[in-house]
């Protein structure tokens, strides 16, 4: 009888045998750098931020050289490691611009009747953090001008860009095919926002056997744990030691970005002297961009939101310009002095503040506390405290998570390492170090953390393997059946085989639970039995759960992630017949291989962590 299981679930057949783990460090061939028969000669990363991007690289002859682009903006006279995260799309389509360059055009280059019929992205990268349901086909981007875009689209654009920029500087020393790419994502992104990531680049022209996710804070620990093997760390007063790379030494590394607060406990193992990850990574949308959103809040209510929306509305690039100068201005903060920030709003803003009977100077007069908004002409001056106020709630949110997170964390952590741009911010850092002050100490490794990312994602692609523990941040399992038992098992999943024999549907085998540690490239097996004779496949569900004990694969918070087809032709056995399934943790990805013993067919896959995408 044919068996065409894989197209329905009620045609799976398979039955559970045997649970084994065996540790193995045997290398899983994928992306490397560091063999001999190596084919790439660069490893090249990709910090995609939500508000700044950039690349770094290195060439295989020699890895210690690590290179930036320090060039970002030269067209419109900035000189920056990095460049905003913006991508402007023309109305057909056919044209794209990334950074600086999307800006330049955008503010600058279009005529004022096509600003509102170009597509300008920006903060798109928090779209795949607030999504539930992020899927390839379907997750759409609303740009400035209220155009919706597949995301896909946009965040390929992004990446492509970066990478052909990055190709047109090297191209005497390197060819496309000769690199070997690391893109950066939050660790705290669900496994789909990851996997939308790797597609992404998939359509940008990075083939999947040259791309590696980097989580962003191991990336920039790995690049400190190097700063600190080169140069010895200190504290300014040159009296502390703050060399992360001792055995056994407990650190947090949290990644204070623009979108996102991301945060992870690693240990130097005192065997391998590598790092480990310790527990499943934590955060939450607490970047430096949540600074701004409440800039916007305050001109809201000072203005009115209504007003505000209609200038947002009609003149996006005027607005675009206003933020750019906050965002120039917010970092020149003092967290003691009291110095006004002032801000010139461009004559956009004037003009529509005229037509619209909106009387700017007498606004910011009402504002409380007195004198802490005043207007002249073309400026608002905003007092220190208002300005150091509207820091206030993201740092709290920041510092108050770090404080739960490392109060009820078992393990004795002595160091919390800040990095990202945000974590340049004095006032942050203030608040941090004060916070934590006689409990641990608080390292800010540079001047331009957001650098730190995308240096260690180039060391991260050096050595892949590095990180010898994760811990896993979903329960999966393998949907099988067993026999029925009815005090276990609910009536209403009960099926009826062959011979008529019960058994249990939907029955999740657990390969990993929530918050489990895995080896680096661990492999764990499972066995499954045929359950009927004459069936010539066998098709294995693979879930992910949010939750740590899952019984059976309908429970709430459960999703299905892949489907894995082997053929079973040899059908002499019966259902005696066996499949072999080996679950390899290696990196930062999931692959699954189903063997049928009999016939020695495998089928294998990479959890691709959408239903309906191929
Ligand atoms: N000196 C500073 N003071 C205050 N904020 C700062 C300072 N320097 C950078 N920032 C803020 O840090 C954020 C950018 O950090 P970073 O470049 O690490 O973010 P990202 O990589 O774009 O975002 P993410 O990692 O969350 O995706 C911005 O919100 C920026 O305003
Ligand atoms: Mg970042």
């Amino acid at each position: 009888m044919m068996d065409m299981s894989g197209l329905f679930l009620s045609s799976v057949y398979r039955s559970w045998v045997d649970n084994e783990r065996t540790q193995s460090f045997k290398e899983e061939a994928g992306p490397k750098a560091e063999t001999p028969e190596n084919p790439f000669c660069m490893v090249a990363a990709i910090d995609f931020g939500t508000t700044f991007s950039g690349y770094a690289y290195s060439f295989t002859s020699n890895e210690s050289d690590i290179y930036i682009n320090a060039n970002w903006g030269a067209s419109v006279g900035q000189q920056l490691y990095r460049t905003p995260t913006t991508v402007l799309i023309s109305p057909d389509q056919s044209e794209a611009y990334f950074g600086f360059e999307a800006q330049q055009k955008f503010l600058e280059e279009l005529e004022p009747e096509e600003v509102s019929e170009w597509c300008l992205f920006e903060r798109f990268k928090m779209k795949l953090n607030a999504e539930l349901e992020i899927n390839p086909r379907t997750t759409m981007l609303q740009a400035d001008n209220g155009t919706s875009l597949p995301a896909q689209v946009v965040f390929s654009h992004a990446i492509r860009l970066l990478k052909e920029h990055l190709l047109e500087s090297q191209k005497q020393s390197v060819l496309a095919t000769e690199v070997l790419w690391v893109i950066t994502v939050p660790s705290v992104w669900s496994d789909q926002a990851k996997e939308f990531m790797r597609l992404s680049a998939i359509k940008a022209g990075i083939p999947r056997e040259q791309q590696l996710i980097a989580y962003e804070p191991e990336a920039a620990s790995l690049y400190y744990l190097k700063q600190c093997k080169q140069t010895p760390q200190r504290n300014p007063a040159g009296t502390v030691s703050l060399d992360i790379n001792k055995p056994g030494v407990t650190f947090i590394v949290a990644d204070l970005g623009g979108g996102t607060a991301d945060i992870t406990v690693q240990q130097i193992d005192r065997t391998t002297l590598k790092p480990k990850i310790l527990s499943r990574p934590t955060g939450g949308p607490w970047g430096g961009d949540a600074v701004n959103v409440e800039f916007e809040k305050l001109l809201d209510s000072v203005f009115g939101k209504e007003k505000m929306d209609g200038f947002r509305a009609l003149h996006p690039d005027h607005w675009h310009r206003i933020i750019r100068e906050f965002e120039i201005k917010k970092r020149t903060l003092s967290p003691v002095k009291q110095v006004p920030t002032r801000l010139v709003f461009p004559a956009g803003f004037l003009s529509y503040a005229s037509s619209h009977q909106m009387s700017l100077a007498e606004s910011c007069s009402m504002y409380e506390p007195k004198g802490a908004l005043t207007w002249s002409i073309d400026k608002i001056r905003i007092s220190s405290d208002v300005m150091r106020g509207l820091f206030e709630r993201t740092i709290k949110a920041i510092s108050d998570h770090l404080w739960e997170f490392i109060t009820t964390n078992e393990n004795n952590i002595s160091f919390l390492v800040l990095v990202g741009g945000f974590s340049d911010c004095p006032l942050l850092q203030e608040a941090i170090t004060e916070r934590f002050k006689g409990r641990l100490k608080v390292i800010t490794p540079g001047n331009d953390g957001g650098l730190c990312v995308v240096k260690g994602a180039v060391v991260y692609g050096q050595n892949p393997a590095i990180f010898k523990q994760r811990v896993a941040g979903y329960t999966y399992g393998i949907e099988c059946v067993e026999p029925f038992d009815k005090n276990s098992h609910p009536i209403e999943l009960k099926e009826v085989y062959e011979g008529g024999v019960e058994k249990c549907a939907r029955v999740f085998k657990t390969i990993i639970k929530k918050d489990e540690s895995v080896k680096e490239g661990e492999v764990r097996k499972l066995r499954f039995h045929a359950v009927r004779s004459r069936q010539n496949s066998m098709t294995l569900p693979v879930y992910a759960s949010e939750k740590k004990d899952v019984k059976f694969t309908n429970e709430e918070k459960t999703w299905k992630i892949a489907d894995l087809e082997v053929r079973m032709p040899i059908q002499k056995g019966g259902t005696k017949r066996q499949v072999e399934v080996l679950i390899n943790f290696s990196r930062t990805t999931i692959s699954v291989r189903a063997l049928d013993l009999a016939s020695n067919n495998t089928t294998e896959a990479t959890l691709n962590f959408f239903n309906d995408y191929s």
